[in-house]
């Protein structure tokens, strides 16, 4: 068998890296357009960073995974072909802002009914608004040629950045969403034994083709609404004294909610969390849903409004202003272990930070100085290559990004501390550092759903600040 990938991003290159290692005997081919992230994927130095990737893309590549840029050649010798393209929120036209961009999907589909000369399962594993398979059909029906058919299912992706592989390795579930007919369900049973080489029978459901594509976006809106939900109780808690840890912790005890997804952060950020709930809002609203659209419009009004409220703490700290202050951030990437920047709040951060006057300095462990720029659409900011060197001269501290690097055990805030503008203020967005012992050290400290630790030395201005809120 030899299954093809259109699409080496995110989603396309680990999930065939862990098909091709589970199945040595499918070879598996991963076709991109983009022919130097193609040849990046066969250097050294892989194009995104992911923790245990490199070492399954090293035992695999060139045995039974390949990576090309000759996309007709890869789609006409695969049986199996998984569409991994982008589909980024539109930026124009009717549902701008809300709605898919399916152009990618659509060049891709027609691509396929055009050079595909035998039968084909085609998988949709992009994230894609409901009913986007009933579109792929009508594609390849009609543009395809004579005598060859295609199956069309959903197979939705689960894997979170950073943790890509072992999510890969232990799914949950696996969800195989098909038509309820016999070559459908053939389809099907022929996926379920790719994943079957790994994932218990009982962990891999197949189920309506529409109730696929929506689970997909129901759970991450799902995820996305327990962060802003917590994050809109870490508000309540920092203008009441109680401590949102805590309040996560002793929630996150009952068994019916569960402890996960209940840290507290500067805000959600990600390639799908919000393009997904965007998506559903539009979905929503053509369904003559309004009530449900506005509702979970909501999750993304209270990401919007936790990445204001952090920096609006940062400028009242700072006595109101932040003109021609030095401000470090600590991260740039949405979270951990991954050097994907879409949609982080750090983003946000500097751009409400840029505008208030300050001078920024940044460090990622693994976002490239390039890339920083991009997405901030302004060359200022000075890219560090360690902690220390943004933290130099700085007012103040930010904790974008919950790195394991940035925790209190692992850096020397005592020399971070000596090297900045007293006093020296340190805003922990991730709730990952012992707001006491660095208070100690002589920090200004303000934790996202905590009260302010400030040094006793620094009574005065705790109250003055009180007073300013
Ligand atoms: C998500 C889903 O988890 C995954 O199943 C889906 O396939 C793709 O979208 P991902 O965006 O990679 O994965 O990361 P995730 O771990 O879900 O985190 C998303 C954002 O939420 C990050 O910015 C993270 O920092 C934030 N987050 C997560 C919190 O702020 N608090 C939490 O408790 C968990
Ligand atoms: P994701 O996070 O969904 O994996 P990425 O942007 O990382 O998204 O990857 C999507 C990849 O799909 C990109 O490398 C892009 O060049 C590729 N792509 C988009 N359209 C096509 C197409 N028609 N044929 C081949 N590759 C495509």
């Amino acid at each position: 068998m030899k299954i093809c990938c259109i699409g080496a991003g995110y989603v396309g290159v680990p999930t065939c890296a862990v098909i091709a290692l589970k199945n040595p005997q499918i070879e598996v081919t991963v076709v991109d357009v983009n022919q130097a992230r193609i040849e990046a994927w066969d250097s050294d130095k892989l194009p995104i960073y992911e923790p245990g990737l490199k070492e399954i893309v090293d035992e695999v590549r060139g045995k039974n995974l390949f990576f090309s840029s000759d996309v007709d050649q890869g789609i006409e010798k695969g049986s199996i072909i998984f569409v991994c393209v982008n589909t980024p929120t539109k930026l124009s036209g009717f549902g701008k802002g809300f709605s898919a961009d399916l152009k990618y999907i659509e060049t891709a589909t027609r691509r396929i009914a055009k050079v595909a000369k035998s039968d084909k399962i085609v998988v949709e594993k992009s994230t894609v608004p409901c009913k986007t398979a009933e579109s792929m059909r009508a594609i390849l029906q009609a543009g395809s040629q004579k005598d060859v058919h295609f199956n069309i299912l959903s197979n939705p992706e689960f894997l979170a950045e950073g943790t890509a592989i072992p999510n890969l390795l232990h799914p949950d579930r696996i969800l195989i969403g098909c038509l309820e007919t016999k070559s459908g369900m053939k389809a099907a049973a022929t996926l379920a034994d790719v994943y079957a080489a790994w994932t218990p029978r009982e962990q891999i459901l197949t189920l309506n083709l529409w109730s696929s594509e929506l689970s997909k976006l129901a759970a991450n809106a799902l995820l996305a609404q327990r962060i802003s939900s917590i994050n809109s109780l870490s508000a309540i808690c920092e203008a009441t004294g109680a401590n949102v840890n805590e309040v996560a912790n002793a929630c996150g005890l009952d068994s019916r909610i569960g402890p996960k997804f209940l840290q507290a952060s500067v805000g959600f950020g990600g390639s799908c969390f919000q393009k997904d709930i965007l998506n559903l809002v539009y979905l929503s609203e053509s369904l003559h849903l309004p009530e449900v659209a506005e509702y979970w419009r909501q999750v993304i009004s209270i990401n919007e409004y936790q990445k204001m409220r952090f920096v609006r703490r940062v400028v009242s700290c700072l006595f109101n202003t932040l003109d021609g202050k030095r401000v470090a951030l600590f991260g740039f990437a949405f979270k951990k272990d991954t050097s994907d920047t879409r949609e982080s709040p750090a983003i946000a951060l500097c751009k409400y930070l840029l505008a208030e006057g300050a001078k920024i300095s940044i460090y990622d462990p693994q976002v490239e100085a390039g890339q920083i720029y991009l997405d901030l659409s302004d060359k200022t900011a000075d890219i560090c290559t360690d902690a220390y060197g943004a933290a130099t001269n700085a007012h103040a501290i930010i904790i974008c990004t919950e790195w394991d690097e940035f925790k209190d055990t692992n850096l020397d805030y005592k020399k971070i501390y000596d090297s900045m503008v007293q006093p020296a203020f340190l805003f922990d967005g991730r709730s990952i550092i012992d707001s006491e012992r660095l208070c100690k050290i002589g920090f200004h400290v303000e934790s996202i759903g905590k009260e302010a630790k400030v040094p006793s030395s620094s009574f005065t201005h705790r109250h003055q600040i009180s007073q300013s809120f």
